[in-house]
């Protein structure tokens, strides 16, 4: 690792004081000595993830690293972005979240609607959900003649991304024949294995490989979530340059130093120690919502676990919950004020928003709006954050504060990479195994069987006798 040569420095500060006992009373914060014994239990699993990392595992640490992978997408999307009118992404989960927090993040809010000359590339469409209303209406849509598909999909399986996938493919078929239609796909996958490898390798798409030995939820500094973003014009080497910020910052094995460790301890002892047993994303910026739906995923699937690492039965896991200050003030903030006491909330600040909106022209006679007069938007957003970060306190609610900068690209890859540590951090701490989600899995092996894929006939059988035939408990239309 060559973070010491980097140029960029972390940015992001994190202002923990409201999630401490001295702000929200021992019942509901943290307290120094809950820090003090963690303190060596987070040094050893330091050790430890170092010791892997240095064998070969954590691979997800690597990606950061990976300048020729930015450049050899930089080439391929600056190229595209020159051919094509519209871009569908299909993937679902760790495939596409990413990607849409990236763009979300990093792109003008409605680039689809702008003209092609200041878009900065295709139109963006994602198909993640096989919902076929919106699948139909994607195709009836974008222009198939200049579309061009990126199937992401690390198991090369998953029934929805294979299925979205297919009824492209077909519709692409359909509109420019199977030669172009071929050249018009690109495929995010395992390098060796799984069905769409076999299906990239037949129809000699273009590929960029899903790292082998990373989960998907931590493929975002990866082709999966960068070939993407950079389609869409993002500059993926300012996020990874983020993300190497963030990994050098996060070398130190101390709690109160590492950011991510930090993160951890307090969202785990919260948690565990507190009965918080929700976690609350609340950034203040609609550009940032897209991130806390990406870490909502990380969280819920790394550390929502039956097994310890002991195989003891443990079902643990805190539940991350994305909301979007200041709108949810208006939808969820009576709740976390008011209701059970059980959610760590963190706030998400924004140092300067890249718009500037002023009041000046106020109407006459109305003296009670005058509060308003001259004030800027970005202004009265981040009063609301401290508003709303002190009520929260007040109320004895736990919160803490990520203040960003800006919004940019190497803040948005330090973000994720905080977070991914954050969540690596949590899992050990909890004693599980952060990686593999085995409760997925069992939705999807059952998915298999009811649509009859070859192999899953056993289970299919179960399945159906499970259903049974009894009526009692369902309601038929009137
Ligand atoms: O984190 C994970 O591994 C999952 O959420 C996957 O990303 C998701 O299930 C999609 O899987 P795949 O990329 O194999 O299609």
């Amino acid at each position: 690792m060559n973070d010491r040569h980097d140029t960029n420095a972390s940015r992001l500060t994190i202002d923990y004081r409201n999630a401490m006992a001295a702000a929200v009373g021992p019942a509901h914060g943290v307290t120094d000595s809950m820090l003090d014994e963690i303190a060596p239990v987070v040094a050893e699993h330091h050790a430890r993830l170092s010791a892997e990392h240095g064998a070969g595992g954590q691979r997800w640490m690597d990606l950061p690293s990976d300048t020729a992978l930015v450049a050899e997408i930089e080439t391929f999307a600056a190229e595209v972005r020159a051919r094509y009118h519209d871009f569908i992404l299909v993937g679902i989960g760790g495939s596409s979240l990413g990607a849409i927090a990236t763009v979300q993040a990093l792109a003008h809010p409605f680039r689809n609607v702008l003209p092609s000359a200041t878009r900065g590339g295709p139109r963006f469409f994602v198909l993640d959900n096989p919902d076929p209303e919106k699948v139909a209406a994607t195709l009836a849509t974008v222009d198939l003649a200049s579309t061009l598909v990126n199937v992401v999909t690390k198991s090369g399986q998953t029934a929805e991304t294979m299925a979205n996938f297919l009824a492209v493919r077909q519709a692409l078929e359909a509109a420019v024949g199977p030669e172009r239609t071929r050249q018009q796909i690109v495929a995010t996958t395992d390098p060796a294995e799984g069905l769409l490898r076999t299906l990239a390798d037949q129809e000699g798409y273009r590929t960029f490989p899903v790292p082998p030995g990373v989960d998907g939820r931590m493929t975002v500094l990866s082709a999966v979530g960068l070939l993407p973003a950079a389609i869409c014009g993002c500059d993926v080497g300012g996020l990874l340059a983020g993300a190497r910020a963030m990994r050098a910052r996060t070398a130190s094995a101390d709690v109160r130093e590492n950011p991510a460790y930090l993160l951890a301890a307090l969202c785990i002892l919260a948690d565990i120690r507190l009965d918080k047993s929700i976690l609350v994303t609340m950034p203040y910026a609609d550009a940032l919502f897209g991130l806390s739906d990406w870490f909502r995923q990380l969280w819920a699937e790394s550390l929502g676990k039956r097994l310890s690492l002991d195989n003891e039965v443990v079902f643990t896991g805190q539940t991350p919950i994305k909301a979007l200050g200041a709108i949810d003030q208006h939808s969820q903030i009576q709740l976390y004020t008011e209701g059970p006491n059980d959610k760590l909330i963190s706030l998400i600040a924004v140092g300067t928003y890249r718009a500037k909106v002023t009041i000046e022209d106020m109407p006459d006679g109305i003296p009670e709006l005058d509060y308003l007069r001259g004030a800027e938007l970005g202004q009265l957003l981040q009063r609301e954050q401290l508003a709303t970060a002190w009520a929260l306190t007040e109320a004895q609610r736990p919160n803490f504060t990520i203040e960003v900068p800006t919004i940019d690209a190497a803040i948005l890859g330090e973000l994720f990479y905080l977070y991914e540590l954050q969540t690596v951090m949590g899992g050990a701490l909890l004693n599980v195994n952060p990686f593999g989600q085995p409760g997925v899995e069992a939705g999807k092996n059952a998915t298999y069987a009811l649509m009859r894929r070859e192999g899953y006939e056993t289970l299919r059988e179960e399945l159906l006798a499970s259903t049974g035939t009894e009526t009692a408990y369902q309601l038929p239309a009137s």
